[in-house]
């Protein structure tokens, strides 16, 4: 009996598979879609005939080739009209029973058929490849036809025409010749798919065919069907190497969804959250579980709880307002900052740690990159890898030029925006950010603003939800008590403290708590009013400083969100909105704000300077201004008499601020002692 199916022929069995109902419609509905493909689903293959599916694993180029065979079989049965137009049908398998891991793949895969989940990092445009290429004789004008099948173009051996055979030369027909789009892409794997501490492996993947193409672009998370294939890169001069590289010729391509996969919770663990979620503690048991073994930090830690469950992004019809929030740590060296980052990229669904740099090419947003054959390829920077989850970015001050203006855009719409190289495109970066930043002078001013005491834009900074300053100064009780905290870290080689909840069940709290969309409550609403409205109304009178803006509005509705979800409450109480009250206040403080006189000024975050330096500034740039048009060049001890004089500001504070111009380059000097307006 078993003998006997061997000998049934591949296509055969295929074309009697085609001929279920479900597969004679697909086929011959094909004309209307003008498609030239058609989708296997893989489970079916497998109940209709095990064996033919093992072989098709197995060696896929034969019997894919069965399989587009009996399709086109089928085709000429239902639709004969539009088989004779087409030629060929190629059929696309799906969904594998069997993820292949990425890092796993390797020769023993070699020509067989794969499914591969992962990301993609960089894609070429759509190109045109040569499937059968004309190439006409100089000596007598006869077209040669070749099959392409290889990497480079072959050209004939020699003449087709018998009386002819010369060995060359030809020149290549394009008008003559069969094309069709191809485009590369190169997979790597999925940040929740990394085993701890290692660095992702890529994959690259060949798409042929109109069908495939353009249907992926970087940041988008796939699953890919295809042939393993090797292939010996040359060194011009010397020949092919003996090693190979892996990549796919791939078969089919689904995007998937983007959500990050969350990984359900076990029926103990649901019973375990939805009892944690009733306690009236549960916020403080959540932020005891952050980073254990750091000691203090409690209101970092609170913070940190707010940016991994985020608020409630709305899309309204003209606009998005996006849930994610951000926040940014500024600090001495050795203040674990980096220990914080590393931690909450390990437990955030889809956590990505990475310095400011980046860790490709593409650095934080995205690059347009040229491979050595000349083409351009876009490739996705970390936080387009991080979409819908949680960029953990380190040493944020030492972004990449090109970053620092694209990160703007990342940061309030979301998206990152190319236009190089003859690629436009714009891709999703839905990413909390949580960063870190060594101030500019090795440690932190306090005296100094925000913007002085980091080198990064205040645009950029306006942009973070809260900022916190992690100083680093001794203080003797404090001292004792960390240093107690480390030491029994290090002799037990454990946290001091048990968790409330480990980190893998706190994972799977934070995915469950996603998918809840808390709405305010009315009291909640007049919380969060009350606030804005106390705040505006102290910097109403003229010329005050402008205490708070509708960016910190929206800041304080996520954090409420946030708490709400922490909760797991539908609702978003007073209480949430209380305590984003009292972080918010707390963030501004740290950064330099009076907020008790509610004379708070928020123009030393938007523009780095407070008010009355602003109004400083000012006077040294005009009474400069002024010189200039008498003297030409002004001396800077001429300046420093007239504004000693003229307007009672010090010495020590007019070269302060000085210093400070020059820094910014709104001055400059031409020559020793000497300023001028730039
Ligand atoms: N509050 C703290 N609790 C526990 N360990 C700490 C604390 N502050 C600093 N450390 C330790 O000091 C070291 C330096 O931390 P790191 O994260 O590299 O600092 P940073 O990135 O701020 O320069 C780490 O080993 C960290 O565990
Ligand atoms: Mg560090
Ligand atoms: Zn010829």
């Amino acid at each position: 009996m078993t003998g006997m199916l061997e000998t049934v022929d591949p296509q055969e069995r295929f074309l009697e598979f085609f001929k279920i109902e479900k597969y004679r419609q697909r086929i011959s509905q094909m004309a209307i879609s003008g498609r030239e493909s058609i989708m296997a689903d893989f489970e079916e293959l497998l109940a209709f005939d095990q064996k033919l599916t093992e072989k098709l694993l197995e060696k896929p180029d034969e019997y894919l080739k069965h399989a587009n065979n009996a399709a086109y079989a089928q085709l000429q049965i239902e639709d004969p009209e539009y088989a004779e137009k087409i030629e060929t049908v190629t059929v696309r398998i799906v969904q594998l029973l069997e993820t292949a891991q990425l890092r796993k793949l390797g020769s023993n895969n070699i020509g067989r058929l794969v499914m591969v989940e992962a990301i993609v990092v960089r894609s070429t445009p759509v190109r045109p490849m040569v499937m059968q290429a004309s190439f006409k004789c100089k000596r007598c004008g006869t077209i040669t036809r070749i099959d392409q099948t290889g990497q480079f173009l072959r050209a004939p051996f020699e003449c087709s025409d018998p009386s002819c055979r010369a060995k060359g030369p030809f020149e290549f027909v394009q008008e003559e010749s069969a094309f069709i789009d191809s485009q590369d892409l190169r997979l790597q794997e999925r940040p929740e798919d990394l085993p701890p501490g290692q660095l992702p492996r890529t994959l690259n993947v060949k798409l042929v065919g109109s069908e495939i193409v353009d249907v992926a672009r970087p940041g988008d998370h796939v699953s890919i069907v295809g042939i393993v294939r090797a292939f010996a890169p040359s060194r011009p001069g010397v020949g092919k190497l003996r090693t190979f590289i892996l990549y796919v010729d791939a078969n089919s391509i689904e995007v998937l969804g983007k959500e990050p996969e969350a990984t359900l919770p076990s029926p103990e663990e649901e019973e375990k959250i939805l009892e944690l979620a009733k306690d009236p503690w549960v916020h403080r048991k959540i932020i005891s579980s952050i980073a254990p073994s750091i000691y203090g930090y409690e209101h970092v830690k609170e913070a940190i709880m707010y940016l991994l469950f985020g608020g409630v992004p709305k899309t309204l019809p003209d606009i998005t307002v996006r849930g994610e929030l951000n926040a940014l740590l500024i600090g001495d060296p050795g203040t674990a900052k980096s220990q914080l980052l590393q931690y909450v990229a390990r437990i955030a669904p889809r956590g990505l740690y990475t310095s400011g740099r980046g860790t490709t090419a593409a650095g934080l947003t995205a690059a347009v990159i040229r491979e050595k054959g000349g083409g351009m390829n876009l490739e996705a920077g970390a936080l387009v890898l991080a979409d819908k989850g949680v960029a953990c970015i380190d040493e944020m001050d030492k972004m990449r030029p090109e970053d620092r203006v694209a990160i703007h855009e990342a940061m309030e719409q979301h998206t990152v925006s190319v236009a190089k190289g003859g690629i436009v495109a714009t891709l999703n970066a839905r990413t909390a950010i949580l960063a870190a930043a060594n101030p500019a002078l090795g440690r932190y001013e306090p005296h100094r603003t925000v913007a002085e005491n980091i080198s990064l834009p205040v645009t950029i900074l306006s942009r973070f939800d809260l900022i916190f300053v992690l100083r680093d100064v001794p203080n003797k009780e404090a001292d004792e008590k960390m240093s107690e905290h480390i030491l029994e870290i290090h002799r037990k080689g454990l946290s001091p403290a048990e968790p409330p909840m480990q980190s893998e069940l706190m994972r799977k709290y934070v995915s469950y708590a996603k998918g809840i969309r808390p709405v305010l409550t009315n009291e909640a609403l007049k919380r969060l009013g009350d606030f804005y409205l106390a705040m505006r109304s102290a910097s109403e009178a003229e010329g005050s400083p402008v205490a708070i803006t509708a960016r910190q509005l929206e800041s304080l509705v996520r954090i409420a969100e946030a708490r709400a979800r922490a909760a797991l409450r539908k609702e978003v109480l007073a209480e949430d909105a209380e305590a984003a009250v009292s972080i918010m206040k707390r963030s501004l403080e740290e950064v330099g704000i009076d907020v008790t006189s509610y004379k708070m000024d928020i123009d030393l975050i938007m523009t780095g300077k407070p008010k009355s330096v602003r109004d400083r500034l000012q006077i040294i740039l005009s009474t400069l201004i002024e010189m200039e048009k008498e003297t030409g060049i002004v001396e800077k001890v001429a300046l420093l008499s007239e504004l000693e004089s003229k307007y009672k500001v010090s010495r020590g504070e007019s070269e302060r601020l000085i210093a400070q111009l020059l820094r910014e380059g709104t001055i400059y000097e031409p020559r020793q002692g000497c300023l001028k307006k730039t």
